[in-house]
């Protein structure tokens, strides 16, 4: 036998010399979810050991990240019921909850990167990423509000603004409403190809943001969404925005789409985002609640596969969990 592939299998000290993916604290975009209050941390039924921080305590988890060498948050906000419409007016309040966090974050830790989600769902009492109309989702009135969102994040001190919507041509809008406005150096880092996926359903519990029963719309994203039968078109998605002006793309949800990640990190020159969602996060935690998976392994092959399958960075609620493991 001339070739023997397990030589360089024989003890950790070859095997660390001949691996090829290495996962850092560098890889990762942390996930932060944010409420209105004093000294509240509460935990996400469905989501163990993840928690919605209000913004006092917001600022001692950028802390504490940073500390770890966690340099980029995702910024998500859950909207009192009282301030949710149908046209995502809160969302354009200086002084709403997303703006006072992009502030908060930047003065507990100035070098922190700060993305924020841009999408009507957590503004929409319809929980619908896009203006309800008679029987449809109205996708240029929709992406309006989206650019002014966006902007209204700038301003805030947002670094990069993270559209998770897929209306169609709001990458457009957002980018030269930012150019107009003198926000050149605002990035935007574009859900291009984001699946309608059973995957959201943690997430939407966290911020109370499921769509919700209506006469002529359906109870799902399937129209905005893609579906996840399809491949060729999440290349199609995904090219179209960065020609709109997305600074990085992403894939989502993140283990079941690993062919699209591959797919994508070939077809494109700029850096590609995987989001490994909440029912992602949800699955393992369950498992290991069960004795049935071993947490920190699973949970570390998970991360290491979706970064071998093309990933540049990941956003992830295990992150602090790996920076942990692997510091
Ligand atoms: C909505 C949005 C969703 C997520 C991020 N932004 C849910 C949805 O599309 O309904 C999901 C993230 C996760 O599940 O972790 N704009």
């Amino acid at each position: 036998m001339l070739i023997r592939n397990r030589r360089v299998r024989q003890n950790e000290a070859i095997r660390s010399l001949v691996r090829e993916t290495i996962v850092s604290p560098n890889d990762f975009l942390v996930p932060l979810f944010v409420v209105e209050g004093k000294g509240v941390k509460e935990e996400i039924t469905s989501m163990p050991n993840y928690y919605r921080y209000s913004l006092d305590l917001l600022a001692a988890e950028v802390k504490e990240l940073w500390t770890l060498g966690l340099k980029a948050v995702l910024l998500f906000v859950k909207v009192p019921d009282n301030l949710k419409d149908n046209s995502g007016a809160e969302a354009l309040n200086p002084d709403g909850l997303m703006q006072r966090a992009i502030k908060t974050v930047k003065d507990a830790c100035p070098q922190m990167l700060v993305m924020t989600d841009v999408a009507m769902d957590p503004y929409s009492k319809f929980g619908h990423d896009g203006i309800v109309g008679d029987g449809e989702i109205i996708n240029d009135d929709t992406n309006s509000v989206l650019a002014e969102m966006s902007l209204s994040h700038a301003k805030a001190g947002a670094d990069f603004v993270a559209p998770s919507d897929m209306m169609d041509g709001r990458i457009f809008e957002i980018r030269s409403l930012l150019e107009d406005e003198g926000f050149h150096n605002t990035g935007i880092m574009s859900y291009s190809a984001k699946y309608a996926s059973a995957f959201y359903g943690p997430f939407r519990d966290a911020l109370d943001s499921a769509p919700v029963d209506l006469k002529n719309i359906p109870k799902d994203k399937k129209t905005y969404q893609m579906d996840p039968a399809n491949r060729a078109e999440a290349i199609k998605e995904t090219l179209q925005d960065i020609e709109e002006g997305a600074d990085i793309v992403m894939v989502k949800p993140g283990l079941c789409y690993l062919d699209i990640v591959r797919d994508i990190k070939e077809a494109v020159n700029i850096p590609v985002a995987v989001y490994q969602v909440s029912g992602e996060y949800a699955m393992l935690k369950a498992a290991s609640e069960k004795g049935w998976l071993d947490h920190d392994s699973v949970m570390m092959e998970q991360i290491i596969s979706i970064k071998r399958a093309g990933a540049t960075m990941i956003a992830s609620y295990f992150a602090k969990d790996v920076v942990r493991i692997i510091s």
